[in-house]
């Protein structure tokens, strides 16, 4: 994907997991990087892994790599980091809008069991965050931009006893299709992935019981690297996918299949 060399790609959640995996693919491209998560410390790790995992090279020098601490539920926050990443760079090619949570009811709560807190956490971070990210990225971008944000196979279909988040899931392939409509005529892209189970952190953090039922629906019968679901992110962000928007790209191992 030698499209990808020299350009200017923002990566929300790239401190792990897929957000992780995707900025490193980039880079191996030669792109240029904003990241950005949360999580200060792990942030700070994760451009010595973007830099070690890097195999590729890129005739334009050794692309930059760009870290801000943002809290994607925070509009002032998000709109600041992409304020910061054009003055930086100059522009803006490409966003990928990963970071997102779990919650804590996942396959235990019914939603008659869920309380405020855990529904606006939830919402705030899934949809909220990726809204505020797209919106500002879609006001400096040009054309031949392209946007992806993380929807889930739970956003294509409803998951009991993990309402809100399959809810905020089904939100981001709404948000997805919508705005792909808006911007088209720009010649801006904008796509969603919809991971299945990918092994990062998120995944590890859950109880095997809690994904056996999961599980038993995958025909590949495994578990994706994130690398796996990287791949996909990459490939939507180039121009190789130049006719390529308003999709949901599923990657799951053929569980909705
Ligand atoms: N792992 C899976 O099986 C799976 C499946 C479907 C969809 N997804 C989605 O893919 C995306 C990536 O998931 P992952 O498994 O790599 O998760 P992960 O937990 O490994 O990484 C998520 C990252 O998002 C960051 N983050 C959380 N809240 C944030 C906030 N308010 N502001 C900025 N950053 C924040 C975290 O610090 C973390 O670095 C998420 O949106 C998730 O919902 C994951």
């Amino acid at each position: 994907m030698s499209s990808l060399a020299g350009k200017v790609v923002a990566v929300t959640g790239a401190a792990s997991g897929m957000g992780l995996a995707t900025a490193a693919r980039l880079y191996a491209h030669g792109a240029r990087l904003s990241v950005a998560d949360i999580n200060q410390e792990a942030l700070s790790k994760a451009v010595d892994q973007i830099k070690a995992k890097a195999t590729g090279g890129t005739s334009s020098g050794t692309p930059e790599i760009l870290t801000t601490v943002v809290d994607v539920r925070q509009s002032k926050q998000v709109d600041a980091w992409i304020d910061k990443t054009v003055k930086h760079f100059g522009r803006l090619d490409a966003a990928a809008n990963i970071a997102g949570v779990l919650g804590k009811n996942f396959g235990v709560g019914d939603l008659t069991e869920i309380d405020d807190d855990e529904f606006d956490y939830i919402t705030s971070v899934n949809f909220k965050g990726v809204f505020n990210c797209l919106r500002a990225e879609l006001r400096v971008m040009e054309k031949g931009a392209s946007v992806v944000n993380a929807s889930s196979t739970t956003g294509l279909e409803g998951h009991p006893k993990n309402s809100v988040y399959s809810a905020t899931k089904h939100a981001v392939v709404g948000l997805t299709k919508s705005a792909a409509g808006e911007v088209g005529a720009r010649g801006i892209r904008v796509n969603c992935v919809a991971p299945g189970i990918i092994r990062t952190p998120m995944v590890a953090s859950l109880d095997a019981d809690k994904l056996d039922s999961v599980f038993s629906r995958v025909p590949l019968a495994r578990v994706a690297e994130p690398d796996e679901a990287a791949n996909i992110f990459t490939f939507l962000l180039s121009d190789e996918a130049s006719y390529v928007t308003g999709s949901a790209f599923v990657v799951d191992g053929g569980m909705l299949s």
